[in-house]
Protein backbone atom coordinates (compact mmCIF):
# COMPACT_ATOMS: atom_id res chain seq x y z
CA UNK A 1 0.00 0.00 0.00
CA UNK A 2 1.08 3.44 -0.34
CA UNK A 3 2.16 5.71 2.10
CA UNK A 4 4.08 8.56 3.00
CA UNK A 5 7.25 8.33 3.40
CA UNK A 6 9.44 11.14 4.81
CA UNK A 7 13.40 11.03 4.89
CA UNK A 8 15.73 12.93 6.33
CA UNK A 9 19.91 13.19 6.30
CA UNK A 10 21.65 14.89 8.95
CA UNK A 11 21.83 18.93 7.89
CA UNK A 12 25.49 19.64 7.21
CA UNK A 13 28.00 21.92 8.61
CA UNK A 14 28.37 24.62 6.51
CA UNK A 15 32.26 25.22 7.00
CA UNK A 16 32.96 21.56 5.77
CA UNK A 17 33.31 20.90 2.14
CA UNK A 18 31.51 18.28 0.86
CA UNK A 19 33.32 15.20 1.09
CA UNK A 20 32.15 11.20 0.21
CA UNK A 21 31.34 10.88 4.10
CA UNK A 22 28.70 13.09 3.54
CA UNK A 23 27.92 11.72 0.33
CA UNK A 24 27.64 8.14 1.34
CA UNK A 25 24.72 9.52 4.03
CA UNK A 26 23.06 11.58 1.13
CA UNK A 27 23.12 8.72 -1.71
CA UNK A 28 21.97 6.01 0.81
CA UNK A 29 19.06 8.53 1.76
CA UNK A 30 18.85 9.20 -2.52
CA UNK A 31 18.48 5.70 -3.26
CA UNK A 32 15.74 4.79 -0.51
CA UNK A 33 13.89 7.77 -1.96
CA UNK A 34 13.93 6.67 -5.19
CA UNK A 35 13.08 3.20 -4.08
CA UNK A 36 10.17 5.02 -2.43
CA UNK A 37 8.81 6.65 -5.28
CA UNK A 38 8.71 3.36 -7.45
CA UNK A 39 6.96 1.92 -4.43
CA UNK A 40 4.17 4.83 -5.39
CA UNK A 41 5.02 6.24 -1.60
CA UNK A 42 4.44 10.30 -1.29
CA UNK A 43 7.85 11.08 -0.50
CA UNK A 44 9.29 13.87 1.32
CA UNK A 45 13.54 13.73 0.99
CA UNK A 46 14.95 16.23 2.78
CA UNK A 47 18.39 17.74 3.04
CA UNK A 48 20.37 20.90 3.89
CA UNK A 49 22.82 22.38 5.57
CA UNK A 50 23.21 23.77 9.27
CA UNK A 51 24.70 27.40 9.80
CA UNK A 52 24.79 28.61 12.60
CA UNK A 53 27.02 28.41 15.98
CA UNK A 54 30.52 29.72 16.45
CA UNK A 55 32.79 28.16 13.98
CA UNK A 56 30.66 29.73 11.13
CA UNK A 57 31.26 32.83 12.95
CA UNK A 58 34.59 32.71 12.98
CA UNK A 59 35.63 31.86 9.79
CA UNK A 60 33.30 34.52 8.12
CA UNK A 61 35.30 37.07 9.99
CA UNK A 62 38.81 35.56 9.20
CA UNK A 63 37.24 35.94 5.50
CA UNK A 64 36.06 39.13 6.10
CA UNK A 65 32.40 38.52 5.30
CA UNK A 66 29.14 38.20 7.09
CA UNK A 67 28.24 35.18 8.45
CA UNK A 68 25.17 34.90 6.20
CA UNK A 69 27.34 35.60 2.86
CA UNK A 70 29.93 33.17 4.04
CA UNK A 71 26.65 31.06 4.74
CA UNK A 72 25.73 31.52 1.19
CA UNK A 73 28.55 30.70 -0.71
CA UNK A 74 29.54 27.59 1.52
CA UNK A 75 25.74 26.53 1.85
CA UNK A 76 26.30 26.44 -2.42
CA UNK A 77 29.14 23.62 -2.15
CA UNK A 78 26.73 21.41 -1.12
CA UNK A 79 23.24 22.19 -2.78
CA UNK A 80 26.37 21.73 -6.23
CA UNK A 81 27.56 18.30 -4.50
CA UNK A 82 24.19 17.00 -4.88
CA UNK A 83 23.19 18.63 -8.23
CA UNK A 84 26.63 16.30 -9.55
CA UNK A 85 25.34 13.51 -7.77
CA UNK A 86 21.63 13.22 -9.16
CA UNK A 87 19.86 13.87 -5.31
CA UNK A 88 16.52 14.24 -5.61
CA UNK A 89 16.11 15.86 -2.41
CA UNK A 90 12.63 17.83 -2.11
CA UNK A 91 13.74 20.35 0.08
CA UNK A 92 16.85 21.73 1.11
CA UNK A 93 16.35 23.42 3.99
CA UNK A 94 18.98 25.85 5.55
CA UNK A 95 18.86 26.85 9.16
CA UNK A 96 18.59 30.51 7.69
CA UNK A 97 15.66 30.06 6.61
CA UNK A 98 12.85 32.59 8.10
CA UNK A 99 10.51 29.10 8.36
CA UNK A 100 12.85 27.49 10.57
CA UNK A 101 13.95 30.70 12.76
CA UNK A 102 9.82 30.35 13.45
CA UNK A 103 9.92 26.55 14.18
CA UNK A 104 12.94 26.83 16.35
CA UNK A 105 11.09 29.86 18.91
CA UNK A 106 8.06 27.79 18.69
CA UNK A 107 9.26 24.72 19.64
CA UNK A 108 11.70 25.91 22.34
CA UNK A 109 8.65 28.27 23.98
CA UNK A 110 6.83 25.25 24.17
CA UNK A 111 9.16 23.52 25.91
CA UNK A 112 9.67 26.44 28.05
CA UNK A 113 6.24 26.62 28.63
CA UNK A 114 5.87 23.01 29.38
CA UNK A 115 8.25 23.45 32.91
CA UNK A 116 11.20 21.92 31.07
CA UNK A 117 13.91 24.54 30.91
CA UNK A 118 15.88 27.02 33.94
CA UNK A 119 18.71 29.62 33.46
CA UNK A 120 21.61 29.03 35.31
CA UNK A 121 25.67 30.33 34.90
CA UNK A 122 26.91 27.73 32.82
CA UNK A 123 31.27 27.14 32.61
CA UNK A 124 33.60 24.39 30.85
CA UNK A 125 35.89 22.90 28.43
CA UNK A 126 34.08 23.79 24.92
CA UNK A 127 35.30 22.16 21.80
CA UNK A 128 34.67 25.02 18.71
CA UNK A 129 34.45 22.73 15.77
CA UNK A 130 31.93 20.26 17.55
CA UNK A 131 30.19 22.86 19.16
CA UNK A 132 29.66 20.73 22.65
CA UNK A 133 31.27 21.13 25.90
CA UNK A 134 33.24 18.52 27.61
CA UNK A 135 33.79 17.22 30.67
CA UNK A 136 37.96 16.55 31.52
CA UNK A 137 37.43 12.70 31.51
CA UNK A 138 36.17 13.10 27.79
CA UNK A 139 39.10 14.68 26.80
CA UNK A 140 42.72 13.25 25.37
CA UNK A 141 45.79 14.29 27.71
CA UNK A 142 47.27 17.50 25.63
CA UNK A 143 51.21 16.88 24.85
CA UNK A 144 51.92 20.66 25.37
CA UNK A 145 50.48 21.01 28.79
CA UNK A 146 47.55 23.17 27.79
CA UNK A 147 43.55 21.95 28.16
CA UNK A 148 43.05 18.58 27.35
CA UNK A 149 42.40 17.62 23.29
CA UNK A 150 38.71 17.16 21.70
CA UNK A 151 38.85 13.09 20.93
CA UNK A 152 37.03 14.16 17.53
CA UNK A 153 39.10 16.82 16.38
CA UNK A 154 42.29 16.27 18.16
CA UNK A 155 42.53 19.87 19.12
CA UNK A 156 42.53 21.58 22.24
CA UNK A 157 39.09 22.64 23.94
CA UNK A 158 38.91 26.05 25.36
CA UNK A 159 37.22 27.70 28.48
CA UNK A 160 33.93 29.26 28.22
CA UNK A 161 31.29 30.82 31.20
CA UNK A 162 27.67 31.97 29.83
CA UNK A 163 24.46 32.81 31.46
CA UNK A 164 22.50 29.66 30.02
CA UNK A 165 19.21 28.24 29.74
CA UNK A 166 18.98 24.88 30.29
CA UNK A 167 17.22 21.75 29.35
CA UNK A 168 15.84 19.45 31.78
CA UNK A 169 17.10 16.39 30.35
CA UNK A 170 17.73 14.54 33.64
CA UNK A 171 14.03 14.17 34.22
CA UNK A 172 13.78 12.36 30.85
CA UNK A 173 16.11 9.55 30.95
CA UNK A 174 12.54 7.36 32.41
CA UNK A 175 10.58 8.72 29.66
CA UNK A 176 13.21 8.13 26.99
CA UNK A 177 13.76 4.42 28.37
CA UNK A 178 10.12 3.50 28.04
CA UNK A 179 10.19 4.83 24.56
CA UNK A 180 13.05 2.46 23.67
CA UNK A 181 11.36 -0.49 25.46
CA UNK A 182 7.57 0.64 23.60
CA UNK A 183 9.15 0.96 20.29
CA UNK A 184 12.44 -1.41 19.91
CA UNK A 185 12.63 -0.76 16.26
CA UNK A 186 12.92 2.76 16.57
CA UNK A 187 16.45 2.89 16.40
CA UNK A 188 18.62 1.12 14.10
CA UNK A 189 20.69 -1.85 13.99
CA UNK A 190 20.59 -3.31 17.06
CA UNK A 191 24.03 -2.34 17.94
CA UNK A 192 23.73 1.70 18.13
CA UNK A 193 20.20 1.27 19.57
CA UNK A 194 22.51 -0.63 22.61
CA UNK A 195 24.89 2.37 22.12
CA UNK A 196 22.24 4.94 22.67
CA UNK A 197 20.37 3.06 25.61
CA UNK A 198 24.06 2.71 27.03
CA UNK A 199 24.38 6.54 26.98
CA UNK A 200 20.99 6.70 29.06
CA UNK A 201 21.61 4.55 31.20
CA UNK A 202 24.41 5.99 32.04
CA UNK A 203 22.66 8.98 33.47
CA UNK A 204 21.88 11.92 31.49
CA UNK A 205 22.70 15.22 33.04
CA UNK A 206 21.14 18.53 32.28
CA UNK A 207 22.38 20.23 29.13
CA UNK A 208 22.89 24.18 28.07
CA UNK A 209 20.57 25.20 24.57
CA UNK A 210 21.43 28.40 24.63
CA UNK A 211 24.76 30.97 23.94
CA UNK A 212 25.38 34.66 24.69
CA UNK A 213 29.33 34.74 23.70
CA UNK A 214 27.81 34.85 19.88
CA UNK A 215 24.60 36.75 17.98
CA UNK A 216 24.71 34.41 15.31
CA UNK A 217 21.90 32.14 15.36
CA UNK A 218 18.01 31.99 16.06
CA UNK A 219 16.98 34.51 19.28
CA UNK A 220 15.98 33.26 22.41
CA UNK A 221 12.31 34.61 22.22
CA UNK A 222 11.98 35.35 26.11
CA UNK A 223 15.73 36.89 26.80
CA UNK A 224 17.28 38.94 24.42
CA UNK A 225 21.35 38.68 23.71
CA UNK A 226 20.76 34.54 24.08
CA UNK A 227 20.72 32.52 21.29
CA UNK A 228 19.97 29.11 20.74
CA UNK A 229 22.63 26.48 20.65
CA UNK A 230 23.44 25.52 17.48
CA UNK A 231 22.44 21.74 17.72
CA UNK A 232 19.18 22.27 19.21
CA UNK A 233 18.90 24.77 16.53
CA UNK A 234 19.74 22.00 14.13
CA UNK A 235 17.78 19.05 15.40
CA UNK A 236 14.61 21.03 14.79
CA UNK A 237 14.91 21.46 11.32
CA UNK A 238 13.59 17.75 10.77
CA UNK A 239 10.34 19.29 12.07
CA UNK A 240 10.47 22.74 10.34
CA UNK A 241 10.30 20.90 6.83
CA UNK A 242 6.62 19.62 7.86
CA UNK A 243 5.35 22.35 8.95
CA UNK A 244 6.31 22.59 12.93
CA UNK A 245 5.75 26.56 13.96
CA UNK A 246 3.69 27.28 10.95
CA UNK A 247 1.83 24.17 9.41
CA UNK A 248 -0.03 22.71 12.22
CA UNK A 249 -1.88 20.28 9.81
CA UNK A 250 0.95 19.48 7.69
CA UNK A 251 3.07 18.78 10.49
CA UNK A 252 0.61 16.33 12.28
CA UNK A 253 0.04 14.70 8.76
CA UNK A 254 3.96 13.51 8.47
CA UNK A 255 5.18 13.38 12.47
CA UNK A 256 6.64 11.32 13.49
CA UNK A 257 6.38 8.88 10.66
CA UNK A 258 10.38 10.14 9.98
CA UNK A 259 13.36 8.24 8.68
CA UNK A 260 16.02 9.74 9.97
CA UNK A 261 19.86 8.61 8.26
CA UNK A 262 23.07 9.57 10.22
CA UNK A 263 26.43 8.36 11.42
CA UNK A 264 27.29 7.40 14.73
CA UNK A 265 29.26 10.40 14.92
CA UNK A 266 26.16 12.21 15.95
CA UNK A 267 24.14 9.22 17.91
CA UNK A 268 23.80 11.06 21.28
CA UNK A 269 21.93 14.10 19.77
CA UNK A 270 19.87 12.10 17.53
CA UNK A 271 19.18 9.17 19.81
CA UNK A 272 18.71 10.70 22.80
CA UNK A 273 18.66 14.85 23.13
CA UNK A 274 16.38 14.79 19.87
CA UNK A 275 14.12 12.53 21.48
CA UNK A 276 13.81 13.90 24.39
CA UNK A 277 13.21 17.80 23.57
CA UNK A 278 10.05 15.78 21.14
CA UNK A 279 8.69 14.58 24.14
CA UNK A 280 9.46 18.02 26.21
CA UNK A 281 7.71 19.48 23.69
CA UNK A 282 4.54 16.90 23.86
CA UNK A 283 5.74 15.61 20.38
CA UNK A 284 6.29 12.35 19.87
CA UNK A 285 10.00 10.96 19.20
CA UNK A 286 10.88 10.24 15.74
CA UNK A 287 9.45 6.88 14.52
CA UNK A 288 13.30 5.29 12.44
CA UNK A 289 16.74 6.51 13.56
CA UNK A 290 18.93 4.58 11.02
CA UNK A 291 22.43 4.96 11.92
CA UNK A 292 25.52 3.82 9.89
CA UNK A 293 29.02 3.68 10.40
CA UNK A 294 31.88 5.37 9.03
CA UNK A 295 33.77 5.57 5.84
CA UNK A 296 37.36 4.84 6.54
CA UNK A 297 40.40 6.22 4.52
CA UNK A 298 43.56 3.97 5.48
CA UNK A 299 41.61 2.43 8.13
CA UNK A 300 41.04 6.33 9.87
CA UNK A 301 37.90 8.59 9.89
CA UNK A 302 38.03 11.45 7.23
CA UNK A 303 38.84 14.82 8.66
CA UNK A 304 40.70 18.04 7.72
CA UNK A 305 43.15 17.69 9.79
CA UNK A 306 44.21 13.83 8.31
CA UNK A 307 44.13 15.01 4.86
CA UNK A 308 42.28 12.65 4.27
CA UNK A 309 39.15 13.70 2.83
CA UNK A 310 37.88 12.40 -0.40
CA UNK A 311 35.87 14.37 -3.07
CA UNK A 312 32.80 13.23 -5.08
CA UNK A 313 33.92 15.16 -8.10
CA UNK A 314 37.69 13.12 -7.75
CA UNK A 315 35.34 10.07 -8.30
CA UNK A 316 32.79 11.16 -10.89
CA UNK A 317 35.38 11.85 -12.81
CA UNK A 318 36.22 8.70 -13.27
CA UNK A 319 33.58 5.90 -12.63
CA UNK A 320 30.68 8.37 -13.47
CA UNK A 321 27.82 9.62 -11.45
CA UNK A 322 26.76 6.32 -11.92
CA UNK A 323 30.16 4.31 -10.70
CA UNK A 324 30.29 6.42 -7.40
CA UNK A 325 26.49 5.95 -6.37
CA UNK A 326 26.61 2.27 -7.26
CA UNK A 327 30.22 1.77 -5.34
CA UNK A 328 29.02 3.61 -1.93
CA UNK A 329 25.57 2.17 -1.93
CA UNK A 330 26.39 -1.78 -3.20
CA UNK A 331 30.07 -1.95 -1.62
CA UNK A 332 29.92 -0.23 1.49
CA UNK A 333 27.09 -2.01 3.45
CA UNK A 334 24.82 0.29 6.15
CA UNK A 335 25.75 -0.01 9.44
CA UNK A 336 29.38 -1.08 10.39
CA UNK A 337 32.71 1.12 9.31
CA UNK A 338 33.78 0.48 5.84
CA UNK A 339 37.61 1.33 4.08
CA UNK A 340 37.37 2.96 1.20
CA UNK A 341 39.89 2.36 -1.12
CA UNK A 342 40.80 2.88 -5.20
CA UNK A 343 41.43 -0.36 -5.78
CA UNK A 344 38.14 -1.93 -4.53
CA UNK A 345 35.97 0.97 -6.33
CA UNK A 346 38.01 0.07 -9.38
CA UNK A 347 37.45 -3.49 -9.02
CA UNK A 348 34.22 -3.51 -7.78
CA UNK A 349 33.09 -1.12 -10.85
CA UNK A 350 34.56 -3.94 -13.29
CA UNK A 351 32.97 -6.74 -11.85
CA UNK A 352 29.43 -5.74 -10.82
CA UNK A 353 28.71 -2.87 -14.09
CA UNK A 354 31.13 -3.62 -16.98
CA UNK A 355 31.01 -6.97 -16.34
CA UNK A 356 27.76 -8.07 -15.12
CA UNK A 357 25.44 -5.65 -16.12
CA UNK A 358 27.23 -3.97 -19.41
CA UNK A 359 27.69 -7.42 -20.35
CA UNK A 360 24.44 -8.34 -20.26
CA UNK A 361 23.52 -5.45 -22.47
CA UNK A 362 25.89 -5.42 -24.93
CA UNK A 363 25.57 -9.44 -25.26
CA UNK A 364 21.65 -9.60 -25.84
CA UNK A 365 21.97 -6.28 -28.07
CA UNK A 366 24.57 -7.97 -30.38
CA UNK A 367 22.81 -11.55 -30.61
CA UNK A 368 19.54 -9.77 -31.41
CA UNK A 369 20.90 -7.81 -34.06
CA UNK A 370 22.85 -10.73 -35.75
CA UNK A 371 19.69 -12.86 -35.03
CA UNK A 372 16.38 -11.00 -34.91
CA UNK A 373 17.11 -8.39 -37.07
CA UNK A 374 17.44 -6.17 -34.03
CA UNK A 375 13.89 -6.88 -32.85
CA UNK A 376 13.75 -8.20 -29.38
CA UNK A 377 11.69 -11.49 -28.62
CA UNK A 378 8.90 -11.61 -25.77
CA UNK A 379 10.26 -13.71 -22.60
CA UNK A 380 8.87 -17.51 -22.16
CA UNK A 381 6.11 -17.29 -19.50
CA UNK A 382 7.14 -20.42 -18.09
CA UNK A 383 11.52 -18.76 -17.98
CA UNK A 384 13.33 -20.78 -15.69
CA UNK A 385 14.29 -16.93 -15.03
CA UNK A 386 10.86 -16.16 -13.76
CA UNK A 387 10.93 -17.93 -10.23
CA UNK A 388 14.77 -16.17 -9.91
CA UNK A 389 13.22 -12.22 -10.64
CA UNK A 390 10.69 -13.34 -8.36
CA UNK A 391 13.07 -14.36 -5.53
CA UNK A 392 15.37 -11.34 -6.24
CA UNK A 393 12.17 -8.87 -6.27
CA UNK A 394 11.13 -10.13 -2.79
CA UNK A 395 14.62 -10.07 -1.29
CA UNK A 396 15.69 -6.72 -2.64
CA UNK A 397 11.87 -5.35 -1.29
CA UNK A 398 12.74 -6.47 1.89
CA UNK A 399 16.18 -5.37 1.81
CA UNK A 400 15.65 -1.63 0.96
CA UNK A 401 12.59 -1.77 3.71
CA UNK A 402 15.30 -3.02 6.36
CA UNK A 403 17.68 0.10 5.18
CA UNK A 404 20.20 -1.92 3.36
CA UNK A 405 21.02 -1.07 0.32
CA UNK A 406 24.08 -3.40 -0.22
CA UNK A 407 21.80 -6.56 0.38
CA UNK A 408 19.14 -5.06 -2.28
CA UNK A 409 21.37 -4.63 -5.05
CA UNK A 410 23.13 -8.38 -3.98
CA UNK A 411 19.59 -9.71 -4.43
CA UNK A 412 19.47 -7.24 -7.75
CA UNK A 413 22.87 -8.85 -9.22
CA UNK A 414 22.28 -12.73 -8.76
CA UNK A 415 19.60 -11.41 -11.28
CA UNK A 416 21.96 -10.83 -13.71
CA UNK A 417 24.51 -13.15 -13.32
CA UNK A 418 21.60 -15.95 -13.51
CA UNK A 419 21.01 -14.32 -16.56
CA UNK A 420 24.54 -14.49 -17.60
CA UNK A 421 24.28 -18.05 -17.07
CA UNK A 422 22.21 -18.61 -18.70
CA UNK A 423 23.09 -17.34 -22.00
CA UNK A 424 26.27 -18.88 -21.32
CA UNK A 425 24.75 -22.17 -21.09
CA UNK A 426 22.55 -22.09 -24.56
CA UNK A 427 24.79 -20.10 -26.48
CA UNK A 428 22.52 -18.52 -28.81
CA UNK A 429 25.11 -16.94 -30.57
CA UNK A 430 26.29 -19.66 -31.68
CA UNK A 431 22.93 -21.36 -33.00
CA UNK A 432 20.18 -21.08 -35.74
CA UNK A 433 17.67 -18.11 -35.28
CA UNK A 434 14.36 -19.50 -34.55
CA UNK A 435 11.99 -19.79 -31.62
CA UNK A 436 15.18 -21.49 -29.20
CA UNK A 437 17.01 -18.09 -29.47
CA UNK A 438 14.53 -15.85 -29.42
CA UNK A 439 13.40 -17.63 -25.91
CA UNK A 440 16.50 -17.39 -24.22
CA UNK A 441 16.93 -13.91 -25.53
CA UNK A 442 13.50 -12.78 -24.94
CA UNK A 443 13.96 -14.07 -20.86
CA UNK A 444 17.51 -12.11 -20.71
CA UNK A 445 15.66 -9.14 -22.25
CA UNK A 446 13.18 -9.24 -20.05
CA UNK A 447 15.24 -9.50 -16.86
CA UNK A 448 17.69 -6.17 -17.80
CA UNK A 449 13.95 -4.56 -18.42
CA UNK A 450 13.26 -6.07 -14.44
CA UNK A 451 17.26 -4.90 -13.69
CA UNK A 452 16.63 -1.32 -14.88
CA UNK A 453 13.81 -0.89 -12.85
CA UNK A 454 15.26 -2.54 -9.49
CA UNK A 455 18.91 -0.91 -10.27
CA UNK A 456 17.34 2.46 -10.75
CA UNK A 457 17.50 3.89 -7.27
CA UNK A 458 21.40 3.14 -7.44
CA UNK A 459 22.36 3.58 -10.84
CA UNK A 460 19.80 6.85 -12.58
CA UNK A 461 21.16 7.24 -15.37
CA UNK A 462 22.60 3.47 -17.06
CA UNK A 463 19.40 2.65 -16.20
CA UNK A 464 17.58 5.41 -18.40
CA UNK A 465 20.00 4.02 -20.79
CA UNK A 466 19.43 0.46 -21.06
CA UNK A 467 15.64 1.39 -21.04
CA UNK A 468 15.95 3.06 -24.14
CA UNK A 469 18.26 1.03 -25.37
CA UNK A 470 15.80 -2.71 -25.19
CA UNK A 471 13.02 -0.11 -26.87
CA UNK A 472 10.86 0.68 -23.77
CA UNK A 473 8.97 3.78 -23.71
CA UNK A 474 9.44 6.09 -20.80
CA UNK A 475 11.75 5.73 -17.69
CA UNK A 476 12.66 2.46 -15.26
CA UNK A 477 12.07 5.20 -12.78
CA UNK A 478 8.19 5.92 -13.82
CA UNK A 479 7.21 2.94 -13.49
CA UNK A 480 5.37 1.52 -10.16
CA UNK A 481 5.97 -1.15 -7.90
CA UNK A 482 5.44 -4.15 -7.08
CA UNK A 483 2.79 -4.47 -10.40
CA UNK A 484 6.28 -3.38 -12.85
CA UNK A 485 8.22 -6.79 -11.04
CA UNK A 486 5.60 -9.24 -12.64
CA UNK A 487 7.42 -11.63 -15.21
CA UNK A 488 6.98 -11.02 -18.61
CA UNK A 489 6.34 -6.82 -18.49
CA UNK A 490 8.99 -6.75 -21.67
CA UNK A 491 6.47 -7.00 -24.60
CA UNK A 492 8.53 -8.39 -27.74
CA UNK A 493 8.73 -6.73 -31.06
CA UNK A 494 10.54 -3.87 -29.62
CA UNK A 495 14.08 -2.60 -31.90
CA UNK A 496 16.84 -3.33 -29.92
CA UNK A 497 19.61 -1.10 -30.07
CA UNK A 498 23.04 -2.00 -30.04
CA UNK A 499 25.42 1.01 -28.70
CA UNK A 500 28.48 1.32 -27.25
CA UNK A 501 29.39 -0.21 -23.50
CA UNK A 502 27.64 0.83 -20.79
CA UNK A 503 30.37 1.26 -18.79
CA UNK A 504 33.94 0.66 -19.93
CA UNK A 505 36.28 -1.35 -18.68
CA UNK A 506 38.92 0.53 -15.84
CA UNK A 507 42.27 -0.31 -16.21
CA UNK A 508 43.45 -1.03 -12.74
CA UNK A 509 46.20 1.45 -11.41
CA UNK A 510 49.47 -0.14 -12.06
N1 LIG B 1 25.53 19.67 11.51
C1 LIG B 1 25.60 18.44 12.19
C2 LIG B 1 24.37 17.62 11.98
C3 LIG B 1 23.10 18.26 12.42
S1 LIG B 1 21.71 17.28 12.02
C4 LIG B 1 20.47 17.94 12.86
C5 LIG B 1 26.80 17.64 11.68
N2 LIG B 1 27.24 17.96 10.47
S2 LIG B 1 28.44 17.23 9.71
O1 LIG B 1 28.69 18.04 8.54
O2 LIG B 1 29.53 16.99 10.57
O3 LIG B 1 27.85 15.89 9.19
C6 LIG B 1 27.92 14.70 9.93
C7 LIG B 1 27.35 13.60 9.10
O4 LIG B 1 28.02 13.52 7.83
C8 LIG B 1 27.48 12.20 9.68
O5 LIG B 1 26.52 11.90 10.65
C9 LIG B 1 27.33 11.38 8.42
O6 LIG B 1 26.00 11.37 8.00
C10 LIG B 1 28.15 12.18 7.43
N3 LIG B 1 29.56 11.82 7.50
C11 LIG B 1 30.59 12.69 7.70
N4 LIG B 1 31.76 11.98 7.66
C12 LIG B 1 31.50 10.69 7.44
C13 LIG B 1 32.29 9.54 7.28
N5 LIG B 1 33.60 9.57 7.32
N6 LIG B 1 31.65 8.38 7.05
C14 LIG B 1 30.30 8.28 6.97
N7 LIG B 1 29.54 9.35 7.13
C15 LIG B 1 30.10 10.57 7.37
O7 LIG B 1 27.23 16.74 12.36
Amino acid sequence: MPGRFFLTTPIYYVNDVPHIGHAYTTVTADALARWHRLLGDDVFFLTGTDEHGLKVARSAEALGRTPQEHADQTSARFAEAWELLDISHDRFIRTTDPDHHAAVQAMLQRIKDNGHLYKETYAGWYCVPCEAYYEPDDLDPNPDGGPGLCKIHGRPVEWFEEDNWFFRLSAFEQPLLDWYERCPDAVAPAGKRNEALGLIKGGLKDISITRTSIDWGVPVPWDPGHVFYVWYDALINYATAVGYGTDPERFAAWWPHVHHLLAKDILRFHCVYWPAMLLAAGEAPPAHLNVHGYLLVGGEKMSKTRLNQIFPADLVEEFGVDGFRFHFLRHAPFGPDGDVSYEGIVAGYNADLANNFGNLLSRVATVVAKKCDGIGPAPRPDSPLAAVAAEAYAEAAAAWEAVQPSVALDATWRLIREANALLEATEPWKAEPGPEVDAVLGDALEVLRLVCILASPALTRATVEAWRRIGLEGRPDEQRLPDAAAWGGYPGGLPVEKGGPLFPRIKPAA
